[in-house]
């Protein structure tokens, strides 16, 4: 199964990923932990690259280094964890730039899908949840805890921009969910960490007994 984890800056994405991955562990599923940007060796650069507040990047040029962040990643390490039979749970993948890119940059979310659809070979998440934030709540946090990390500058592109970019990202995520209900499920990240995973368990729960290992994939349409 591949699972993919979505919100804005702040939502708590690391902390619901850290407890999915226990509850994981508690009942033997295998499983692989993962992320975008910087999901594989190559990734790595560009992610350095992609969050620098010293990058100043066009935004062509800036979704070109996403997609190929995430050809390389499902190419090298999602499809054939997937084939190992593990699940996969991805901090991140093509819903972020359909919101980011899209919905907060301004260009037009299905051109993006379907080239994130060319990155990935087809490869589409069998299930997202994504955590849902007021956008001030979300910086508010995020930039506390960069503070106390130190990651300002050299993680903080996105972190940089105004409010109404982040308030633009949170709209377009809440209407993939709307488009796509089957796949996104929409969880409340104002709720505690514990109340959160037990909403995410319920939505994942279901899948667990599936027999088919990934059911999702438009593996034949180009
Ligand atoms: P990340 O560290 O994953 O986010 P967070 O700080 O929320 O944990 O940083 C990734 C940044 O890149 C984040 O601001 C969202 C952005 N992004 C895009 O704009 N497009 C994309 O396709 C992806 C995968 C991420």
């Amino acid at each position: 199964m591949f699972l993919t984890i979505e919100g804005i800056e702040g939502s708590g994405k690391s902390t619901l990923i850290t407890l999915l991955a226990r509850e994981f562990e508690s009942r033997s599923i295998p499983f692989l932990l993962t992320m975008e940007p910087g999901g594989s060796g190559l990734g790595k650069d560009l992610r350095r690259i992609l969050l620098s507040q010293s990058s100043s990047l066009d935004d062509n040029a800036e979704l070109f280094l996403f997609l190929a962040d995430r050809a390389q990643h499902a190419a090298e390490i999602i499809r054939p964890a997937l084939a190992g039979g593990q699940w996969v749970i991805c901090d991140r993948y093509a819903d972020s730039t359909v919101a980011y890119q899209g919905y907060g940059r301004g260009m037009d979310p299905a051109f993006l899908r379907n080239a994130s659809d060319f990155a990935a070979k087809g490869m589409i998440p069998d299930i997202t949840l994504l955590l849902d934030l007021p956008a001030e709540e979300g910086l508010r946090r995020a930039r506390r805890r960069n503070g106390l990390m130190g990651t300002a500058e050299s993680e903080g592109r996105f972190e940089a921009e105004e409010m109404a970019f982040h308030q633009r990202v949170r709209s377009g995520f809440l209407e993939i969910a709307r488009l796509e209900p089957e796949r996104v499920a929409v969880l409340d990240a104002s709720q505690t960490p514990e109340d959160i995973l037990n909403e995410a368990m319920k939505r994942l729960e279901p899948r667990m007994n599936a027999t088919a290992p990934h059911a999702l994939s438009r593996d034949n349409i180009f």
